[in-house]
């Protein structure tokens, strides 16, 4: 299946997540630029839009979107992206690697909130939504301080362990 992959990321994670994940299925990729790239500004609701990207969506039976989760809601530049795109848009995966954990996804902060924002947006078209808790990366005793989890992003040394074994369930499925 021809597939793109579209990420943003503010520190590091969903970028190795989105870099990972193209590799892994050779496969293009590309990064979701806002026209104003500020993380708080953003968090605020001011949205100025996306640059125009240098693919087409249309080009592609499936379309990855990988980025990450704030305040339990779909950051801009990826909603502007769905809705920019979404009669473009064949199949859309969702991934994101977030703070949330699985066992806390419905709640207020929680990832599941955003996944319907995602299957709200784009109904039959979003195929699957796919979480990599940040905290699967930290060893048990760490998992619960919250201190420790904004301090870690993903990178070659620490993804592994239970963070690989979701990914790679993850990449089987996609093929
Ligand atoms: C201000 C802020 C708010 C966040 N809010 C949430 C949240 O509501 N739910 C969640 O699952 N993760 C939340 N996170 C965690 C990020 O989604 C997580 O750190 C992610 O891996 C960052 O991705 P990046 O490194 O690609 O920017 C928040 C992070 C920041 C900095």
């Amino acid at each position: 299946m021809k597939t793109i992959v579209y990420y943003y990321s503010n520190k590091g994670s969903n970028r190795f997540l989105a870099k990972r994940i193209a590799k892994d299925i050779s496969c293009e990729i590309e990064e979701i630029k806002p026209r104003l790239n500020a993380h708080l500004l953003m968090m605020m609701g001011i949205n100025l839009g996306n640059r125009k990207l240098k693919s087409n969506c249309e080009d592609y039976e499936r379309v990855i979107l990988c980025g990450p989760i704030w305040m339990g809601k779909l950051i801009v530049p990826l909603k502007n992206f769905i809705r920019n795109n979404i009669l473009k848009i064949n199949n859309l995966v969702f991934v994101s690697c977030c703070g949330s954990t699985f066992d806390k996804k419905d709640e207020k902060f929680g990832h599941n909130l955003v996944f319907n924002e995602v299957k709200k947006l784009s109904g039959e078209k979003c195929k699957h939504c796919e979480a990599f808790p940040i905290v699967l990366v930290l060893p048990t005793e760490l998992r619960d301080d919250s201190s420790a989890f904004m301090k870690t992003h993903l990178n070659d040394q620490n993804f592994k362990g239970e963070m690989l074994d979701i990914y790679n369930e993850f990449i089987i499925n996609l093929s």
